[in-house]
């Protein structure tokens, strides 16, 4: 049976990968975000996961506003990167594991799970750019990947209830994958930020601090929330935190707990509060 070894979670602002292509991870303004990698690239290097189960919203590269599924499965061989507009390096593109990924899309269908199986699938900023900061010395991280999109672009949103509901059966169906593979769950998106409207740049300290403690001591407190209630608290792109619920949700189904390997917040990044969390599974 496949192990999963645990969890991931960054922030995934677009120009991380402008400051990467600098080479200005020391400057004062990046270094408090980039200073929060090392000690989990180090328990990267100790557990070494071959397969990342990607959890992200695409911003509008491979699903635009015509047609948004709410929950999308990856099922491609590899994943092309594509210009977004942000001026920031096209990267290349990510290795797919498609035995995984069909596994997933039949547990979850079995499971009442109405996803979109995307046999093609360009990914965004939102998968490309954490892979970079998880495996900074890699041009290709050393992994292959299952990307899972949620909508968190286009209202109606899924609940965070519900994405807790797909986080945990996407933690069983890795449970129940007949490999020898260890495979880590990742989220991207968050913190608090809004990007638009009468409150561009709100964060929210106190909410995203709540919430970054939660995903160590008590995984379900954030789906006592409405979804306009976590924009409210959050912000219009802030709602991105339910990738890191689902990721957390997904780390119940390997058994008794998680013990956190390192964690960071820092405000701002552009107009984001960033957090970057590991955890890994006891
Ligand atoms: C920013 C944050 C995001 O989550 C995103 O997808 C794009 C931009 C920002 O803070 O600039
Ligand atoms: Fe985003």
């Amino acid at each position: 049976m496949a192990q999963l070894i645990g969890g991931l979670a960054t922030s995934h602002i677009p120009a991380i990968g402008g400051a990467i292509h600098r080479g200005a991870q020391n400057e004062p303004y990046w270094k408090p975000f980039f200073d929060g990698f090392p000690p989990i690239h180090q328990w990267l290097g100790k557990v070494k996961p071959d397969v990342v189960v990607v959890f992200y919203n695409d911003h509008g590269l491979n699903f635009f506003l015509d047609k948004m599924p709410t929950f999308a499965v990856g099922a491609a061989a590899t994943y092309s990167n594509a210009d977004e507009g942000w001026g920031i390096p096209t990267l290349p593109p990510i290795p797919g594991c498609q035995d995984l990924s069909w596994h997933l899309i039949n547990e979850l269908i079995a499971k009442e799970f109405d996803i979109v199986t995307c046999q093609e699938m360009l990914v965004d900023h939102a998968c490309t750019l954490p892979f970079k900061l998880f495996w900074p010395e890699h041009e290709v991280a050393p992994v292959q990947i299952v990307p899972i999109n949620i909508n968190t672009v286009q209202f109606p949103l899924p609940t965070a209830k519900r994405v807790y509901k797909l986080g945990k059966a996407v933690g069983e169906a890795i449970q129940s994958w007949q490999s020898d593979k260890r495979v880590a769950v990742m989220a991207t998106g968050g913190l608090s930020h809004q990007l638009d409207g009468e409150r561009a740049g709100f964060i929210n300290k106190q909410f995203d601090l709540q919430f970054l403690d939660s995903m160590e001591t008590n995984p379900e407190w954030a789906t006592q929330f409405s979804d306009l209630e976590l924009v409210e608290k959050a912000g219009t792109q802030g709602v991105e935190l339910l990738m890191w619920l689902a990721m957390r949700a997904a780390l119940t189904a390997a058994g008794s707990g998680v013990r956190k390997v390192h964690s960071n917040y820092h405000i701002p990044i552009s107009n984001t509060a960033t957090g970057v969390l590991a955890l890994e599974t006891v």
